[in-house]
């Protein structure tokens, strides 16, 4: 479809998402219309493809793409997920109810918990196919409340990659993974408790776009799975990037190469070791990411100190990521009449009564009016997923455009019902 001019999406990449069909049959002004703003708005067809994308980067039999269900849990998207034949990770009861919710079978799920209760444990050990913890003493709390059971291990390759320190989940700096200097006191807890130590699985952190430290941390992982005989499933992790920076054409993720090497680590392990489980990738931010674009609407605009700040409903609450990380999104503009307009350094911002609340600093974007759209793009990982309350503020909606370009909503925003509701009389 294509309904809006360049000029008016303000791209300047060859082309804007309303003019590639992101968006199918409607305007973003008439979603807005529809559903209002806040609003994710998801693509079903693009995620399709990222997780066929992620499913085809090895032909091993028993390789299997886990959805890292934390990135983004709404149980209208897992269940296209779970129809593109992927499994999934879960990490706490809510991300367990949502898998079922969306008609995960037990076998299709694998719980991976940091720091729990056992009560926790006990239920992650009766609704998902295995359970990995990470400490000893998990282990043992594992043990306790199920003696004699079969449990996974998380362990720390010492080799840590990520977009921000916030998000590098191995190495020294992280409290995940049991670190090999521990590995004699975590055969003793299972010595102890009888558990079977059925895999080994790592995380070595969140958006690596230089495949080389995963490929590093996968050998590492492998070697040491040589050295625990019995296991029947190995799982790498997740951290698989996607470019942020697309208007400055930044690079795709080499997945043909990354394909190549992995797969020749993986069949070369099937041969050496006689091993005949699964390896498994726990992708989150790579299948959910690019699938979303969040609306939102300009409702002041002023200058401060020289810079020109573009008020928005899109705080912190919307999109915690800019704020909490640092984080960069692409920003596209559609405008709400035809009036031309001028590329200006602008500082866009949300609601809420922090400083902090800056979506986009210093972008040169067309200039913003009251009543234009804007567009966050690559908004489907850690998104709605991250969205909060704080200022009392409602969390938004969410709508997904299906491949023949219809649009339905698949969450509806909170209302001040929800809010009021937690709260005994
Ligand atoms: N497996 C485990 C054990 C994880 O902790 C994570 C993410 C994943 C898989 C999926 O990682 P992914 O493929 O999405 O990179 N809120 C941050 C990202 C936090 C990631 C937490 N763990 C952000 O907005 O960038």
């Amino acid at each position: 479809m294509n309904h809006a001019s360049k000029s008016a999406c303000g791209a300047t990449r060859n082309r804007c998402s309303a003019e590639l069909g992101f968006f199918g049959s409607a305007l973003p002004h008439e979603l807005v219309r529809d559903f209002g703003t806040p609003l994710y708005v998801y693509n079903e067809s693009v995620l399709r493809e990222r997780c066929r994308e992620l499913k085809g980067l090895s032909e091993d039999p028993g390789f299997r793409v886990c959805y890292s269900t934390k990135a983004n849990g709404n149980p209208h998207l897992l269940r296209i997920i779970r129809e593109e034949g992927l499994i999934a990770d879960a990490m706490s009861p809510g991300e367990l109810a949502l898998l079922k919710r969306a008609g995960f079978r037990k076998e299709e799920i694998c719980y991976v918990c940091n720091n729990v209760d056992a009560a926790e444990l006990a239920l992650a050990n009766a609704q998902a196919d295995h359970v990995s913890v990470d400490s000893v003493s998990q282990v043992e709390s594992f043990g306790r409340v199920n003696p004699g059971g079969r449990v996974m291990a998380r362990v720390n390759p010492g080799i840590g990659a990520g977009h921000s320190s916030k998000v590098i989940t191995a190495g020294k700096k992280t409290k995940f993974g049991i670190p090999p200097e521990d590995f004699g006191a975590l055969r003793a807890a299972l010595d102890a408790y009888g558990l079977k130590l059925i895999g080994l699985n790592q995380h070595v952190g969140s958006l690596f776009m230089d495949p080389k430290p995963y490929l590093d941390a996968a050998r590492w992982l492998l070697k040491t799975a040589a050295s625990f005989p019995g296991l029947e499933i190995i799982d790498f992790g997740g951290g698989f990037g996607v470019p942020y920076r697309k208007y400055d054409m930044e690079k795709r993720l080499d997945l043909a190469e990354f394909g190549l090497r992995f797969g020749a680590l993986i069949s070369a392990f099937r041969a050496k070791q006689g091993f005949s489980g699964i390896f498994i990738i726990e992708p989150g931010r790579y299948i959910a990411a690019e699938c979303s674009i969040l609306l939102g609407t300009v409702t002041a605009v002023k200058n401060n100190g020289g810079v020109r700040y573009v008020g928005t409903d899109l705080g912190f609450n919307v999109l915690a990521r800019p704020m909490i990380y640092d984080s960069f999104h692409d920003l596209e503009v559609y405008p709400g009449n035809d009036k031309p307009r001028a590329l200006t350094l602008q500082t866009v911002v949300g609601n809420i009564c922090e400083t902090g609340d800056v979506l986009a600093r210093d972008r040169q974007i067309p200039e913003l009016v009251e009543g234009d759209i804007v567009g966050v793009l690559d908004a489907g990982a850690y998104g709605q997923a991250m969205s909060s309350n704080y200022n009392q503020r409602l969390r938004p909606a969410e709508a997904l455009i299906r491949p023949d370009g219809s649009c339905s909503l698949i969450r509806r925003r909170d209302t001040i019902e929800d809010l009021l509701a937690v709260y005994p009389e």
